[in-house]
């Protein structure tokens, strides 16, 4: 304790005072680990407003892009309003089917539909809908773009949240030559320029180190 990060330790600490056991998490976890999939879920603090703003807005309607092993999805699963639904993208079907499962077990799988595939080519399925959240967290050069579809379809007051804007700080390097850095920038430069939105970006420390979430609030 005491160092200049002790971020990760605090996390520990806020999940251990804030958080009730949650074996369907601890398993989702597990399997995610067992498959060999990359631990870059949420963390337990993220996902937990994920599940607050979902809650708070009454959302019967969400959508994640970037399932992965279903982490985040299980939370905001949980939040939604009686009958609602989440939809959530996912471009490898070896993390779909570990999704799959985890949500089986967390007993949400009747309210989640995992779709299979680039995001961009199931869009055109969901382009009748209306949601009321969204939650972009797929590959990062796509992020304008999967914004710019989920803002235009968001209902007034609706929210789409985006991770990893911050990237340890390296948003703020207008010279970087990371393709991820570079689309986090274009995407602030469009969405500061949407007459559609308001926009904030708060910034996240933890056990996923540095890096933030862009809220966007449609009007
Ligand atoms: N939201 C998850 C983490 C997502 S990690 C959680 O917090 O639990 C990012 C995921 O996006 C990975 O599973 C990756 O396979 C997926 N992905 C990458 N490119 C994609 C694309 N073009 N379309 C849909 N999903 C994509
Ligand atoms: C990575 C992706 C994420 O969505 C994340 O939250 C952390 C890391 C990655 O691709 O390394
Ligand atoms: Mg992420």
């Amino acid at each position: 304790m005491g160092g200049v990060d002790d971020s990760a330790a605090v996390d520990r600490y806020l999940e251990s005072v804030l958080l009730d056991d949650d074996p369907a998490l601890d398993a989702a976890l597990r399997r995610a680990a067992d498959a060999g999939l990359p631990p870059i879920q949420v963390s337990a603090m993220q996902g937990k407003l994920l599940h607050l703003l979902v809650r708070s807005i009454e959302a019967t309607r969400v959508l994640e892009f970037g399932t992965l092993a279903g982490y985040s999805a299980i939370w905001m699963a949980r939040g939604l309003a009686a009958g609602g639904r989440l939809t959530t993208l996912e471009l490898d079907p070896a993390h779909a089917e570990v999704a799959t499962r985890n949500l089986q077990e967390a007993g949400v799988a009747d309210r989640v539909d995992v779709i299979v595939g680039p995001a961009v080519d199931s869009l055109p399925q969901l382009d009748g809908e209306t949601f009321d959240f969204t939650f972009v967290d797929a590959d990062k050069v796509s992020t304008s773009a999967y914004v710019d579809w989920a803002v235009g379809h968001t209902r007034p007051g609706g929210l789409v949240v985006v991770d990893n804007v911050v990237r340890n700080g390296a948003v703020a390097d207008a010279d970087s030559d990371d393709a991820n850095v570079r689309a986090v920038r274009d995407f602030l430069d469009r969405i500061a320029a949407d007459p559609r939105t308001d926009t904030t970006v708060i910034q996240t420390v933890g056990t996923k180190g540095y890096d933030g979430f862009a809220v966007v609030a449609v009007r």
